[in-house]
């Protein structure tokens, strides 16, 4: 994963006027830049279809940054000298005007100002948009920068099944060569997310216990206490397999199992992640529970009478040499007791119990803590002080807070969009993985009804009976991730 600084590049961002754009894009850049990562002549030209005062708009901007940018305006000066270089151009989507007038804009800046040739394009517009925004792109020649580079950048859902998907990684084809194309899933992003690969394979500790001979099951859990908020007519379309399965929870599984890559780079990184998607069983209909949250058919924009689920659990298999018969367990919800997203190897018991006095130990389990209070745990058992034989689980905590400082995690937006700066497509999703999610997820999508759970609890009664079948239990979701605190699972 690249380090120099990358080139002068003009970001166009599609859909300039969005909450993306606003909340995530300018804010990250703004970051960089007070980091001093940012190419100085970096440039942004945003466009989209309202015609916009630019002091207005660049007030907007600045908000944005003020309430979301890790790096506060107060924390860095540098906000009033870079605002110079965002530029707005308003134009319709699909009309080969718009993008005439944006390299127009591009040229006159570039001959007026430091110049930025290299070309990165965010498509942060709904997805019904993006057919029509790439062909334009390629009807303009804008993709051809000569002497320089172009990118491009889409966001989730990258399609909604897996023609679409097809469809849609056609149609990106047709303009850009895959090494040119850059699939966000802000997962990938999230440092805690890509130390998954430094634990594995940066210890010599835990990789040897990572696998079939020690490993009882895994857990992967991605919990939300928010509800779809004014998302309502997206989500009750998408529904949750769309919405994080698909993407999000496959490509945690897909690092949490994946084999060392000799060497990381972008290809074989993705290699190895397409390599446990093919392995990953299709789902048996006896393995998958969909729940709904009571009152999700009176949120706005969601039809009455709806049965998207807005909760899955699924027992997954990896059918591989580490990982046969090591059951993969994965869940997640909207409106549940407590936002967490973790993954939790449980090991096996200890073959022998020397310590009766305490009764059956639990077994170890290591937990890495996505989000929030991001840390990894290690539960293991110790002997209570004192006279006697009596063992205690205890946990060892590794917390990012305490160790790298408050502000040391990136939003997941600064890194990628720092990556697709320098080219390093490492994490961003290959158009082969995207289409394997989808073959996996598409047969789960239809038919089922989901069992309602209130809003507030861990999720349906139906997800605590999957894992039962198999002597499991689901690891509690707790808001200050504390693991390790149920002693009687098995
Ligand atoms: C998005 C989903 O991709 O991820 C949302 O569309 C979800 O429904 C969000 O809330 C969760 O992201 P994070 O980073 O807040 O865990």
């Amino acid at each position: 994963m690249a380090n120099a600084m990358h080139e002068p590049a003009t970001i166009f961002i599609f859909g300039a006027s969005g909450d993306l754009t606003r909340r995530k894009l300018i804010p990250a850049i703004h970051s960089l830049n007070c980091e001093g990562v940012l190419h100085p002549n970096t440039r942004i030209i945003g466009t989209a279809r309202s015609e916009l005062d630019h002091a207005a708009y660049s007030a907007s901007l600045l908000e944005g940054v003020a309430d979301y940018a890790r790096l506060k305006p107060g924390m860095c000066e540098r906000w009033d000298i870079f605002s110079e270089r965002i530029h707005y151009q308003p134009g319709e989507y699909d009309s080969p005007s718009t993008y005439a007038a944006l390299e127009a804009l591009q040229a006159r800046l570039d001959a007026d100002q430091p110049p930025a040739p290299n070309r990165l394009f965010y498509l942060a517009i709904p997805p019904s948009l993006y057919p029509a925004v790439i062909e334009q792109i390629g009807r303009s020649g804008m993709n051809q920068t000569p002497g320089g580079w172009s990118r491009i950048i889409i966001e989730k859902p990258f399609g909604s099944d897996l023609a679409s998907a097809h469809r849609l990684n056609e149609q990106l084809h047709a303009v850009f060569d895959e090494s040119q194309i850059y699939r966000i899933d802000h997962y990938l992003g999230k440092e805690t997310v890509q130390n998954i690969l430094f634990l594995r394979f940066g210890n010599a500790i835990f990789e040897p216990l990572w696998n079939r001979n020690y490993v009882d099951h895994v857990q992967i859990t991605m919990a939300e206490t928010v509800g779809v908020g004014h998302r309502g007519g997206y989500y009750d379309r998408a529904g949750v397999l769309r919405d994080m399965f698909q993407n999000h929870l496959l490509q945690l599984l897909a690092l949490t199992a994946l084999e060392p890559p000799s060497v990381l780079n972008a290809k074989t990184l993705r290699d190895q992640k397409v390599q446990v998607l093919q392995a990953i069983r299709p789902v048996a209909a006896e393995d998958c529970v969909y729940g709904q949250y009571e009152g999700y058919q009176t949120e706005p924009h969601v039809n009455p009478g709806s049965n998207t689920p807005t909760y899955a659990a699924l027992r997954l298999h990896v059918d591989n040499w580490r990982w046969r018969d090591v059951p993969f367990y994965v869940r997640s919800g909207k409106r549940l007791n407590a936002k967490t997203t973790e993954i939790a190897l449980q090991f096996k018991s200890v073959p022998h119990r020397l310590f009766s006095e305490s009764g059956p130990l639990p077994p170890n389990r290591l937990s890495l803590i996505i989000q929030p209070n991001e840390s990894v745990h290690l539960r293991f058992d110790a002997k209570r002080p004192g006279s006697g034989m009596q063992a205690e689980t205890v946990n060892m905590v590794f917390r990012y807070d305490s160790h790298f400082g408050e502000y040391a995690l990136p939003d997941a937006y600064e890194r990628l969009l720092l990556d697709a700066l320098q080219g390093d497509a490492s994490l961003f999703t290959r158009s082969d993985e995207i289409e394997l999610a989808w073959q996996l997820t598409d047969p789960l999508t239809s038919g089922s009804v989901p069992q309602t759970y209130p809003a507030g609890s861990p999720g349906p009664a139906c997800a605590d009976a999957l894992l039962a079948r198999h002597g499991h239990r689901w690891v509690p979701i707790e808001p200050s991730s504390a693991p390790g605190t149920d002693e009687e699972d098995d």
